[in-house]
């Protein structure tokens, strides 16, 4: 299965086509970025950060994406996000996810290679794409204090490649998680010097404050997989707020969820056609 997903963003990195994945948290939003996909008949990644599996369990996480089945026309790729945890990312792939990220990029290189190297060797024999990441993605509590420290550089980039041999990599190139006060400058030259050094398909983090230029760029350039989270979660979080602050004493979640889906949605479905240009009229 997982097999499947490493050739399918391999394919897209020779198509110049990319996968979109998105951070979610429970059913609600789940729900909603599985309707957006279908309305372009896309398959996607349902991405969950660690919080969401230590609150859940990874195995109650793959028996929620199991569940939309019926409701997705398309696969859903499971995918265990940022995890700095070896261990996690060995309980990911007993329960069965399609795919890991191992973040080992506050390590030393040399670390990174360890933690990447024992997730491949784990992961290999259950077909699951790991995803290692190089330089640093900014925002929220990762401070950085010049291009040094976030830049991956592309010799770290082709011994993490040679070494451990992850699927797909994620590479800093100056993108942040989160909204940000100004559109991040993104490095493509660098990302170009990256693309040209390795083979592998490459994941580009920070989805929420990129612009669509950008990301139809860097697709171009070998991204194949892109990560969203934040304009997702804090629509729902958001939306959540401003329906239950009508009638706190009534609020009935049902109720306030049949509000609040399809905004999710529109949002989920905006950043699908900025991905998917190709398909948009
Ligand atoms: P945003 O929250 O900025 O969309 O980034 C998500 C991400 O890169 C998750 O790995």
């Amino acid at each position: 299965m997982s097999q499947s997903l490493t050739a399918l963003l391999k394919n897209y990195r020779a198509q110049q086509r990319c996968l979109a994945g998105f951070n979610i948290n429970d059913i609600y939003d789940l729900h909603a970025v599985a309707l957006a996909a279908n309305e372009l008949d896309l398959p996607f990644m349902a991405m969950t950060y660690p919080p969401v599996t230590q609150l859940n369990t990874t195995r109650l996480c793959r028996k929620m994406v199991d569940g939309f089945e019926h409701i997705a026309n398309n696969k859903i790729y499971l995918h265990l996000d940022h995890s700095t945890s070896v261990d996690l990312c060995k309980q990911a792939i007993d329960d069965g996810y399609d795919s890991v990220m191992i973040d080992g990029s506050h390590q030393s290189l040399k670390e990174n290679i360890a933690m990447t190297r024992a997730v491949v060797d784990y992961a290999r024999s259950a077909n699951v794409t790991v995803e290692a990441e190089i330089g640093k993605i900014m925002g929220r509590d990762v401070v950085v204090k010049s291009e040094d420290d976030y830049l991956a550089s592309v010799a770290d980039v082709v011994s993490l490649y040679q070494e451990a041999g992850p699927d797909i990599m994620a590479v800093g190139i100056g993108t942040a998680h989160g909204f940000t006060t100004s559109a991040p400058k993104i490095h493509f030259k660098r990302l170009q010097e990256i693309a040209n050094a390795v083979a592998c398909p490459l994941v580009l983090h920070g989805g929420t404050g990129i612009a669509d230029e950008d990301i139809q760029k860097a697709i171009k350039m070998g991204i194949a997989k892109i990560n969203i989270g934040t304009i997702v979660h804090s629509t729902y979080m958001r939306e959540t707020h401003k329906e239950i602050s009508k009638d706190i004493a009534n609020a009935y979640p049902p109720l306030i969820m049949q509000e609040v889906l399809p905004r999710v949605q529109a949002v989920v479905l905006d950043r699908l056609k900025a991905v998917n240009k190709h398909l948009v009229k």
